[in-house]
This record gives C-alpha cells, structure tokens and sequence, in this order.
C-alpha cells in the first residue's frame, strides 16, 4: 500500500520536473532575444545574417555611377513580380485578366474613371464603367456595409445611426439625386458627384467641416462605382410601377397581392366578429378576461 502511494507520489513530481526542463530550455532559445549580452549572439541560419549584399543607398566602386541602388529604365513603372509575356496572357486569361487590371490601377490612364471628373473637372454624368449585375451585387454589398449604417438599407436616410445624427440624414430617393439640373449647384443627380462624395465624404462649402467620412480607405474606385450603381437601383426600385415588371414575373406578384388581400379581409372578419357574440355574455365578471383575447385576434 506504502509503495503504491509512494508511485502515486512520484509520477506528478516527474511530470513537472520535465515540464519544468521543457519551460527552461524554451526560455534559454526564446528569452535572450533582444536582451544585450556579452557573448556573441547565437545564429541559427548563419548563411541568412551573412550574406554579401548590397545595403540601400549605399556607395559602391562596382558600377560606374557608384550607387550601389540601380536607375529603373527610363519611362517605366516597375509592375508585377513576373514578367508578361504574351504567352503568359493568352495563356490563363483569369489570371492575366487580374494582372491587366492591377496594372490599369496603377497606370490611372482612364483618369474620369478615377476621379469622377471629366477633363475640364466637371463630374461625369454617368458612370464611366460597364455595369453588370456582378458589379450590381458587389455594389449592394458594399453600400450595406459601409453606408446603410446611416443612410438606411433602402437608402432613405433612416440607417440605425443616421436617425440618431443630429439633422436629418438626406434621402436618396430625393428628386435632386435622380433628375437632370443644368443648375451647377445641384450636381447631386450626376453619378461622378455621388462617386466623389462615397469616396472623399461632404464637406463644408468652406473646406473646414467635415459633414460625412470619405471612404476611398475601404471602397477602391471599383466598388464606389459599383456603390453608386447600386445607389441606382434603389432609386428605381422606389419608382418602379408595375409596368417595368416583366410579364413573367407578373403573375407571382398578382397572387401574393391576392394572397395579400385576402389575408386582410379574413383578418377584419376575425375582428368583427367577438363584438357580437360578446354583448350578451358581457358581465362584470367575464370583461376583463374577454378584453385581451379579442384585442391579440384583432392585432393578428
Ligand atoms: C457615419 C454616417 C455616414 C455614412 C456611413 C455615410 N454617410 Fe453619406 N452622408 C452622411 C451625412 C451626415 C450626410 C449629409 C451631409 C451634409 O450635407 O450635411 C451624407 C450625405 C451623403 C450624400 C449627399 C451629398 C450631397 O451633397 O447631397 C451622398 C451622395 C452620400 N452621403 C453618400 C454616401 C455613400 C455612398 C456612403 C457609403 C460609402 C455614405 N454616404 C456613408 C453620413 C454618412
């Protein structure tokens, strides 16, 4: 019985001893790091920390103009950590279509598209991408995650912090976003003001106050299109009449109207009924129990 106890004893003693082991070997690799010493310093990939290299900015007698940092070739941007050969391009177009359109970022050639301005600086009427129903459902993505907060998922101004803020957030659906102003005051209808606002926010007419965030951070000039396209739909969406429906979706809209009605009028039935049946039976007694049942019928 001693003995087993003794066992007992050892086994947790030994576990924590080799803990202990483990703990100090690591704090002898790990804890010196940093730390000043006088030993040299232990290297662990000796070929790594020396190596001949070449220091930024540095002189050298090796090249003739004695930098040690190379000139890019006159007229370019560096680009792409692989070459593009037309073999490469016409070979995987997914890929290279990425490429392509890292480097027309980079270029900025197509300057409308990147500032939202013609070249006189007067903000594009229309947006100056193709628009497709991919962009459409990225645009909506984007907008409810960085705009709906304050101006509404519908775009109405009601977001959960829009109705907090201190005035009245503007609407969308508001005729000076949609229809056509010659008036350069009311640039608010035109897709390049939109662009530019999600992207640099509203100011004071006087620079100083900053009425909205910008969110060229989060939104890069693709997706603010696709926002302001997205903005689009939601207009149209307030618009719509019956006629934009198309003739094979009307019937589905039809019967859920039907469904609709339906339900209304049996609802208003089921409220009109309790009244009579109650007028006989309506002592003090039973009033009060009535009152709540027929009020939940009704509100159903
Ligand atoms: C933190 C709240 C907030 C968020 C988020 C926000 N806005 Fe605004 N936005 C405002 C306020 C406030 C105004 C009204 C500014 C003013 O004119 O005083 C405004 C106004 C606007 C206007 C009207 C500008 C004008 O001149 O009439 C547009 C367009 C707009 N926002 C687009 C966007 C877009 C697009 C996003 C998302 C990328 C967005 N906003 C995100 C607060 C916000």
């Amino acid at each position: 019985m001693k003995k087993r106890e003794a066992q007992h004893r050892t086994g947790p003693a030994l576990a924590s001893l080799s803990l202990a082991c483990a703990l100090a070997a690591t704090l002898g690799l790990t804890g010196c790091r940093g730390d000043r010493a006088e030993d040299p310093p232990r290297q662990f990939f000796p070929d790594m920390d020396d190596q001949q290299k070449w220091r930024p900015q540095s002189q050298t007698q090796f090249y003739a103009d004695g930098r040690s940092m190379r000139q890019p070739a006159a007229n370019t941007v560096a680009f792409s950590r692989s070459p593009m050969t037309s073999q490469m391009l016409e070979g995987n177009p997914a890929w290279a279509s990425s490429l392509l359109a890292d480097r027309a970022d980079l270029l900025r050639a197509d300057d409308a598209a990147f500032t939202g301005k013609d070249a006189s600086g007067v903000y594009l009427e229309k947006i100056p991408v193709a628009v497709d129903r991919a962009m459409l459902e990225r645009g909506q993505n984007r907008f409810n995650i960085y705009c709906a907060a304050c101006h509404g998922m519908a775009g109405d101004g009601k977001g959960m912090v829009g109705q907090q803020w201190s005035y009245p957030l503007p609407t969308f659906h508001d005729d000076k976003y949609i229809t056509r102003s010659e008036d350069p005051n009311i640039p608010q209808w035109r897709d390049g003001y939109l662009f530019h606002t999600a992207r640099n926010g509203v100011w004071s007419p006087d620079g100083t106050q900053n009425k909205m965030p910008g969110y060229a951070h989060a939104l890069n000039v693709h997706d603010a299109w696709a926002v302001i396209a997205y903005i689009r739909v939601l207009q149209e969406s307030h618009r719509g009449t019956k006629g934009d429906v198309p003739a094979a979706q009307l019937a589905t809209i039809d019967a859920a109207a039907k469904a609709a009605a339906d339900a209304k009028a049996a609802a208003d039935t089921a409220k009109a009924q309790p009244a009579a049946p109650a007028a006989p039976t309506d002592t003090p007694a039973e009033k009060p129990a009535d009152k709540p049942e027929s009020g939940k019928g009704g509100a159903q």
